[in-house]
C-alpha cells in the first residue's frame, strides 16, 4: 500500500496538544500558532493500526485488559529484526510511557539526594523527573564540533567517579541534537558506568527513526557483559505515532534490578493497560513496517527540503543535519542571538511554535528545535513564516 504523506488532516478540535490554542497559550502565550514543536506526528498511522483499532472499538467493551502473548512476541520479533537484540519476554514490563518509566527508574535506584547524570543540551524531562524525586542532575555537555554533538568522555569519566553518581540517563539516539552514536562511543559509556558503579538507562524512544548512512546500536548489544547494569527503554510511541496511546517497554536483563523495578510499578499501580493501546501495539510492531519505511523516505525529503529552504532564504540559520528522529536543531544565532528575543521572535511575529533552544538546558542557547513531521507543504508555510520575519 502506497501512504500519502502530503495529505493535510486537520488536527484542530481532536484534543492534540500540538494544536489546541489552550496549550499553545499556556506554552507560548499566544494561541494562532503553526506547531512544530511537542514531539508527534500529523500523519495518519498505518492502515493496519486503524483496523485493529476500530475493530477493537466496535466491540464496544472497554473493560480491564490483560496483554496477550502476541504483544510480548510483537515487541519480541520487532526488537530483534529490527536490532538483532534477542530478548525474553521476563525482561519486558509496560510502563504508560517512558517518562514515567525514567521516574520510576530514579525512585527504585536512585535514593534522594544522589546524582544523575545527563547529556544536555538534551530532552528536558529528564532533568525534570531527577529533580521531582529529589535528585540532582550533572550535566556531561555535549561537545560541538561545528558539524556534529560528540560526547566528551574525560568530563564524563570524573563526573562518573564521584560516588554520589548513582545512575546515568542516555539518550539514544540523541534528541534534539539528532545523533545516532557509534558502537566506540556506547562502549565507552558502558565501560564507565560499569566501572563506576552507576546504573545506566539507555532511552530508545526514537531508536526506529534513523536516516540512511546511519546505523543505531540498541544497547544491548553493546556487550554481555553489560547486560546487568542496564535499562533499555524502547516503545511504538514515536516509530508509529502512537504517543496518546501511551504504551512503552522497559527491558531489564538483571532479575534483581527487574525486581526493584517491578515494586515501584507496584507501588504506583503500574500493571493493566488500556485494550486500544493493546491492539494498537501489536498491530504496529507486526504490520507497520511497510509504512515506516515509507515513511522514513518521506521525512528524508523532508531534512533535504529544509536543508535547501535554508541554504535560499534564511542562510544564516544552520541546522544540525538529522542522523536520527523527525527533530531538526538549528542555530538561529546568526538572526538573534538573545534567546529570549529569539523565542518572542518565532511566536510573536512569524507565528510559529517550536521548542526554545534553551528548554533543554542552557547549552541550548540560540538553537530552536523544529519537528518536521508533516507534509512539507506545512513545513514551508512554517518557514516562509520565519523567513519572512528574520529577513525583514
Ligand atoms: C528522548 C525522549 N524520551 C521520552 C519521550 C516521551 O516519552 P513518553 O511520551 O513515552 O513518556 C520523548 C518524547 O519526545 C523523547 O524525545
Amino acid at each position: 500500500m502506497k501512504y500519502n504523506f502530503d495529505q493535510i488532516i486537520d488536527r484542530k478540535g481532536t484534543n492534540a496538544s500540538k494544536w489546541e490554542p489552550q496549550v499553545l497559550n499556556q506554552l507560548f502565550g499566544e494561541e494562532d500558532l503553526l506547531p512544530f514543536w511537542v514531539a508527534d506526528m500529523d500523519f495518519k498511522v498505518a492502515q493496519p493500526i486503524v483496523d485493529a483499532i476500530v475493530k477493537a472499538a466496535e466491540h464496544g467493551i472497554y473493560g480491564y485488559s490483560v496483554r496477550p502473548e502476541e504483544y510480548y512476541k510483537a515487541i519480541i520479533d520487532w526488537t530483534e529484526k529490527r536490532f538483532g537484540w534477542k530478548i525474553d519476554k521476563e525482561w519486558i514490563d509496560y510502563t504508560p510511557g517512558i517518562v514515567p518509566a525514567v521516574n520510576y527508574a530514579i525512585q527504585a535506584f536512585c535514593m534522594p539526594g544522589d546524582n544523575v547524570v545527563i547529556q544536555q543540551p538534551v530532552y528536558y524531562p529528564f532533568s525534570n523527573a531527577i529533580k521531582n524525586n529529589g535528585c540532582h542532575v550533572v550535566s556531561n555537555d555535549l561537545v560541538f564540533d561545528g558539524e556534529k554533538y560528540n560526547m566528551d568522555f574525560g568530563d564524563l569519566e570524573s563526573k562518573l567517579k564521584d560516588p554520589k553518581v548513582t545512575m546515568m540517563i542516555l539518550c539514544s539516539p540523541h534528541n534534539p541534537v539528532s545523533r545516532v552514536w557509534d558502537l566506540e562511543d556506547l562502549k565507552k559509556v558502558a565501560h564507565l558506568c560499569l566501572e563506576n558503579n552507576v546504573f545506566l538507562i539507555s532511552d530508545e524512544i526514537h531508536n526506529d527513526l534513523v536516516y540512511s548512512g546511519y546505523k543505531h546500536t540498541i544497547f544491548g548489544l553493546v556487550g554481555e557483559e553489560f547486560l546487568d547494569n542496564l535499562m533499555v527503554c524502547t516503545a511504538p510511541s514515536k516509530t508509529f505515532n502512537l504517543a496518546g496511546m501511551q504504551s512503552s517497554n522497559v527491558i531489564i536483563p538483571n532479575p534483581v534490578h527487574r525486581q526493584r523495578f517491578r515494586r515501584i510499578l507496584e507501588k504506583n499501580s503500574i500493571g493493566g493497560q488500556n485494550p486500544l493501546s493493546i491492539v494498537s501495539l501489536i498491530a504496529a510492531y507486526t504490520e507497520g513496517e511497510e509504512w515506516l519505511e515509507q515513511l522514513l523516505e518521506y521525512l528524508e525529503g523532508n531534512i533535504k527540503f529544509i536543508e535547501e529552504y535554508l541554504k535560499e532564504n534564511l542562510p544564516k540559520a544552520k541546522m544540525i543535519k538529522p542522523q536520527a528522529t523527525y527533530l531538526a536543531w538549528i542555530d538561529f544565532s546568526g538572526y538573534e542571538s538573545d534567546s529570549r528575543k529569539l523565542e518572542e521572535l518565532m511566536t510573536k511575529k512569524a507565528k510559529v511554535a517550536m521548542d526554545a533552544g534553551t528548554w533543554f538546558g542552557e547549552q541550548g542557547a540560540g538553537y530552536m528545535r523544529l519537528n518536521f513531521a508533516c507534509p512539507r507543504e506545512l513545513l514551508k508555510k512554517g518557514l516562509d513564516r520565519i523567513a519572512s520575519v528574520t529577513n525583514s
